[in-house]
């Protein structure tokens, strides 16, 4: 399906795409392959809304993109923050060619949380649905939706999405509740993707693996070195890293495969529990009724 592969950049699968006219929405703008990915889709002449956790950080990571942009203030374990950058998308008047939720945290050591969910669940998942679900309607009838997501989601094989753990406070266990709550990505996407086709929408949404690229991702993390050394063959760099996301966004002819997950620039398999579709819906109607409570 696609020439490219775990060696190309961003820059490579987004090579003679034009985007000027759009508008991406990218969170995690200010740092890693989030700020690759703003500023390869700048480059490629979108106009690029970054978001980050404060407006400080946004607008100093947009500074150095190729195409002015607009900075965004949306802390995603906020859901004040959240709500507040609904408004914000909502008062700039330009519709959304796509979403790239991008931003996240990985494996804290121990378990945090906030409104009694796990840090990692509200921050990776809850704060993103929250935020795509909120601006559904400012998006254009051929916008795209793209979830980074991880192969560390595997990590939650054996428990799954632990809906009756969502503080984590049962066997909190870092990586464990970092792969739930990248499941969760990847089930949000597909669930997302056949919502829009039910609704007769030309949408598409998607989900991703990035593959293994040393971030500031890794600040919880007491032995990166340790960590990443049987991995460092494979490794890749910010602008590889990058790539797939670019990649699914940019890409023209994806639309078949709305809801798949990606990685290294093709369709790949998830465990499962990833394609589990009554499990998707089960997870989006908790997640809208967590939203609900929380108000
Ligand atoms: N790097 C890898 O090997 C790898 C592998 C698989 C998947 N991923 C996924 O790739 C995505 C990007 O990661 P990265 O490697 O580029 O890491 P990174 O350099 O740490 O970037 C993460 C971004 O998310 C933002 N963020 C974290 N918590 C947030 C919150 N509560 N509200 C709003 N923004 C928040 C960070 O903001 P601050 O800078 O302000 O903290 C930063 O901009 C993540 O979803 C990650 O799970 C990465």
């Amino acid at each position: 399906m696609s020439t490219f592969d775990a060696r190309s950049t961003a820059e490579q699968v987004s090579e003679g795409i034009d985007l000027r006219g759009k508008t991406w929405l990218v969170t995690g703008c200010n740092s890693g392959i989030g700020l690759e990915t703003a500023r390869v889709l700048s480059l490629r002449g979108a106009h690029v809304v970054g978001a980050a956790r404060t407006l400080e950080k946004a607008k100093e990571a947009l500074a150095g993109l190729p195409n002015p942009g607009s900075p965004l203030a949306c802390e995603l374990s906020d859901l004040g923050s959240v709500r507040g950058a609904v408004e914000a998308i909502r008062s700039m008047g330009t519709a959304l060619d796509g979403v790239i939720a991008n931003a996240g945290i990985m494996a804290l050591p121990k378990a945090e949380t906030k409104y009694g969910l796990e840090l990692q669940f509200l921050t990776n998942h809850v704060g993103h649905f929250a935020l795509v679900t909120g601006i559904d309607d400012l998006m254009t009838d051929l916008a795209r939706v793209v979830v980074v997501s991880s192969g560390a989601h595997r990590y939650a094989s054996e428990r799954g999405l632990e809906l009756d753990n969502l503080d984590g406070a049962t066997d909190y266990e870092p990586w464990r509740m970092y792969g739930r709550s990248k499941l969760a990505n990847i089930l949000f996407a597909r669930t997302l993707a056949h919502r829009f086709a039910k609704g007769g929408s030309q949408r598409t949404a998607f989900s991703l693996h990035p593959g293994v690229i040393r971030t500031n991702l890794t600040r919880h993390i007491a032995d990166v070195d340790t960590l990443l050394a049987p991995m460092k063959s494979s490794m890749k760099t910010v602008a590889q890293g990058a790539a797939t996301q670019v990649y699914v966004a940019t890409q023209p002819g994806l639309e078949a495969h709305s809801g798949a997950y990606f990685s290294d620039c093709a369709v790949a398999r998830t465990i499962p529990s990833g394609t589990d579709d009554a499990l998707g819906e089960v997870l989006w109607g908790r997640t809208e009724t967590l939203l609900a409570a929380l108000g």
